[in-house]
């Protein structure tokens, strides 16, 4: 929950890169994204190509529209922030 938010660097999020467990930012933003990985209506490949990895750039590139931060609020991780910042 909103409670637990995390401090996520680049190199902790390049752990979640697995299709159980894959997280993905999005402006600064962290998911966990394998709960959604089903739902996509890309698929579930073209979704694990952010897995571990920023997906601002790709999300805008394929559906600037889609409000991620309302449909994937349950999927919260965190936010971004720098290696040594954690
Ligand atoms: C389609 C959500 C990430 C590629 C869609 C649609 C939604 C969605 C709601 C349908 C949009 C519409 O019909 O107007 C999401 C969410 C994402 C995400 C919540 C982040 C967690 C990505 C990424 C990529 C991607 C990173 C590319 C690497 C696509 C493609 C479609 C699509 C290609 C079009 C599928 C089609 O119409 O045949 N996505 N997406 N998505 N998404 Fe995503």
């Amino acid at each position: 929950g909103t409670d637990s938010l995390l401090r996520v660097t680049p190199s902790m999020l390049k752990e979640h890169r697995t299709r159980d467990d894959a997280w993905s930012s999005f402006s600064g933003k962290v998911y966990n994204i394998t709960p959604y990985l089903p739902y996509h209506p890309g698929g579930e490949k073209e979704l694990m190509r952010v897995a571990g990895r920023d997906g601002t750039k790709l999300f805008a590139l394929t559906h600037a529209w889609v409000n991620i931060d309302y449909m994937l609020d349950e999927c919260l991780v965190g936010f971004m922030v720098s290696e040594s910042a954690s």
